[in-house]
């Protein structure tokens, strides 16, 4: 069976590896890839926006299944017209990935439905916007309507903030045409889960729960960035905690979707804080989180494709998603710099990995027959124990075994869950 994944960073590299264990699959291509993901899947240089390109080419080479991984082409459209084409997909429809591409959107859509999350206001006009600055409860977070590679959300300390986040989003369009219209919501405070859910839209079936490190620099300082590091199981998501999600969270989200005609059917991932009145959304994606996909998928035991397979055909309710006991941490190796200004077209070196480890490689090119690092995040050194602390050790054992020039990473992935785990155990919370 020939498959073709969209995409082309570490998300997309865990996918592959994972999808790789079916014995049924015989070739798998990569549109775009990336030089370390060369390793594992054909290359194609087609990039993941390109929808006529990827509909081309998979009419072209008898795609038998497509695994759309990214947000835009999520958004654009590439399921819809890769079915339209007779090639069966595991990802939404675009009228369905709006969950993610439209903030205005999924804050109604859970107003609508009672679904809990932080109040809020929306605006399309900048004065009417300002006008409510100035009263506004504080601090306040203001967020692009739009995509904005996870980027288009300002944490607004004081009023004078929140007058320069909806100047620089609204009228500079810092982030494009995502800023025109702007979400001002309010500012909750808990420990932050992710929650990825595999979904046919009949039954949901949340994968192991993970804590993602969005903070460029130790001790959650410096910028957002996509990710810097995630660790799996996340030890603030009981067993208790995970129920009231099921009942309050996710199984409304899918009836809500179905509901407005909007059938979701993939990954739906659910981005929760934990606040002291309980557990409230703070975003949906419609599609894997990058780097949570690299601790979830290596604790998954039973097989990705036959999942895949299960939520298109509308019978994940007798599909095995099962997980193992263990835990995992991803530590990501970047180039120094990112968010911000960085080098890249550096010599990279990978260790060798033990079989319960892996390297899933994000940005990196193959120039003159030789690997070099191509991007912010380079890679993601992963590994799994039998226990977080284990977990974290080893993922830096195979982090420190990176080489590159500029290479960048924080050193306390995991301390905060491996803390929180040991005050759990003490108090026996769980
Ligand atoms: P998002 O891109 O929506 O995940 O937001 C990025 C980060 O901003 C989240 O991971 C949170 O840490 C923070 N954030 C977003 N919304 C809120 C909120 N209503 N209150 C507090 N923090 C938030
Ligand atoms: N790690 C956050 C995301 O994938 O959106």
């Amino acid at each position: 069976m020939k498959l073709m994944v969209v995409g082309g960073g570490g998300r997309e590299h865990a996918i592959i590896k994972s999808l790789k264990k079916n014995p049924d699959i015989t070739e798998i291509f990569a549109l775009p890839g990336n030089g370390g993901i060369a390793a594992d899947a054909v290359c194609v240089n087609i990039g993941a926006k390109d929808i006529d390109g990827i509909t081309a080419f998979a009419k072209e080479n008898k795609i038998d299944f497509a695994v759309v991984a990214p947000d835009d082409p999520l958004v654009l459209g590439c399921v819809d017209a890769l079915e339209a084409i007779g090639v069966p997909c595991f990802g939404p429809r675009a009228n369905a990935a709006i969950i993610e591409g439209s903030k205005v959107f999924s804050k109604n859509l859970m107003k609508k439905y009672h679904i809990p999350t932080a109040s809020y206001e929306v605006f399309d006009d900048i004065g009417a916007a300002l006008a409510y600055a100035e009263h506004c409860p504080i601090p306040i977070v203001v967020k692009a309507d739009g995509l904005a590679l996870g980027k288009g959300v300002l944490i607004c300390e004081t009023r004078e903030d929140v007058r320069a986040a909806l100047h620089s989003m609204m009228e500079d369009k810092i982030f494009g045409a995502s800023g025109c219209t702007v979400v001002m919501e309010e500012f909750l405070t808990g420990p932050e889960v992710s929650v990825l859910a595999f979904t046919d839209g009949n039954v949901v079936r949340p994968m192991i729960s993970s804590m993602d490190h969005k903070r460029a620099h130790d001790h959650d300082e410096g910028l957002n960035t996509g990710g810097m590091g995630t660790v799996a199981p996340n030890p603030y998501y009981t067993k208790e905690i995970a129920e009231l999600c099921m009942e309050t969270i996710f199984l409304p989200t899918i009836a809500a979707m179905n509901a407005e005609g909007r059938t979701f059917r993939g990954c739906l991932y659910f981005g929760l804080m934990l606040t002291k009145d309980g557990p409230r959304v703070i975003e949906y994606n419609c599609r894997f989180g990058d780097p949570e996909t690299q601790v979830v998928l290596p604790l998954l035991k039973s097989d990705l494709f036959t999942i895949m397979k299960a939520v298109h055909d509308g019978t994940l309710s007798d599909t095995d998603v099962t997980f193992s006991d263990g835990a995992a941490c991803c530590v990501v190796c970047a180039s120094d710099g990112y968010p911000g200004k960085y080098e890249t077209g550096y010599p990279l070196t990978l260790p060798k990995t033990a079989e319960d480890e892996a390297i899933y490689v994000a940005g990196a090119k193959i120039k003159d027959g030789m690997l070099v690092t191509g991007g912010g995040r380079v890679l993601g050194a992963v590994a799994v124990r039998d226990t977080l602390s284990d977990a974290i050790a080893a993922a830096y054992a195979v982090a420190d075994g990176v080489q590159f020039e500029n290479k960048y990473m924080r050193r306390d992935i995991g301390q905060r869950a491996l803390a929180a785990a040991n005050v759990a155990a003490a108090n026996k919370i769980y």
